[in-house]
């Protein structure tokens, strides 16, 4: 059993959580993702790292369906959930590699944006690190973005509300036709890192990107998480999930990614249903 140690909003659908882990926070490094379970029958939930200190991880959590909205709901700081593996996934090499540019646009992203980025100062990279929200209203507060480990931070808004208006693919688009710029990762949507993907393949430009699917056992052994990779089969959870953007079908990553959606929306209203009755 793994204690609660801190738990805070970060918008109207985010929370930051941080859990008691030492043996995933002695072991953790960029790229590797852990899996929580609230109880012992519970589903088991990929989770990417935003923090480690102290024996303890922090973590981005986004109230989605069934699984996240209970955490959020029925966890409190000083409960327990029953376990976290990991770390899982596969270490994204750290090193210097010049100007190198972090975009998110979602929960996971926005964690690893912040990880990444202090990592990769270590290393004497001048680091870019962008975070795209939907409104000025859902920007995390300023402790929880990237912007204290970065060169260079920018918020943009879908709707214009604060920082740049336009997702983070309009201002890399900016960026890279004004100077040079070694390897871009990405994190968040599976749409907007296909753009991006898209993008610096045009511009000959490295880029890698958090391949968020469906996982199981994050072992490689169910076969949940299967991506087609340059022609062949690999698995996101062993063989990445931060793997070479330019190899990734990423459409088929999409349509993989909708295949539970009824179950999903039947879980999400059964346990919504249960709370408004209780
Ligand atoms: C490597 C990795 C890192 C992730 N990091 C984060 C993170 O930092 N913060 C965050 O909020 N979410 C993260 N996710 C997604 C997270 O696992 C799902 O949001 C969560 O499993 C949803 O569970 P649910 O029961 O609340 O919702 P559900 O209704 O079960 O699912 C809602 C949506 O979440 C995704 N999802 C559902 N089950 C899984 C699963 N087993 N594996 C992966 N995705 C799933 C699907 O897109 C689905 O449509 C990550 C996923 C992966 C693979
Ligand atoms: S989650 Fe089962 S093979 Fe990757």
């Amino acid at each position: 059993m793994l204690k609660i140690t801190g738990k805070m909003d970060l918008n109207s659908i985010d929370f930051y959580m941080e859990i008691e882990a030492p043996h995933v926070a002695r072991k953790w490094k960029p790229g590797n993702f852990v899996i929580l379970m609230l109880h012992e029958k519970g589903e088991r939930i990929p989770e990417s790292v935003y923090s480690v200190r102290d024996g303890r991880i922090g973590m981005f959590i986004r109230r989605h369906g069934k699984t996240t909205l209970e955490l959020y709901h029925r966890f409190k700081v000083g409960d327990y959930i029953y376990a976290i593996s990991g770390p899982h996934g596969r270490e994204f090499p750290i090193k210097h590699y010049g100007t190198v540019i972090y975009a998110s646009d979602a929960v996971c992203g926005h964690a690893e944006n912040a990880s990444f980025t202090q990592e990769l100062k270590k290393y004497d990279n001048y680091v870019i690190s962008i975070q795209t929200f939907e409104t000025g209203k859902e920007v995390y507060p300023e402790e929880f973005l990237a912007e204290k480990h970065a060169d260079e931070h920018y918020v943009t808004t879908l709707d214009g509300s604060a920082g740049v208006k336009g997702h983070y693919t309009d201002l890399i688009s900016k960026i890279i036709s004004e100077r040079r710029v070694d390897l871009v990762l990405t994190g968040g949507s599976l749409a907007g890192m296909f753009k991006a993907s898209e993008l610096t393949k045009r511009h000959g430009i490295p880029n890698y990107a958090l391949v968020r699917t469906i996982m199981v056992d994050g072992t490689g052994m169910c076969g949940s998480c299967r991506v087609f990779y340059g022609g062949a089969v690999r698995f996101a959870c062993v063989d990445g999930p931060v793997m070479n953007a330019h190899l990734i079908d990423w459409e088929d990553v999409m349509r993989r990614d909708k295949r539970f959606i009824e179950e999903q929306e039947k879980a999400k209203n059964l346990f919504l249903s249960k709370i408004i009755a209780r």
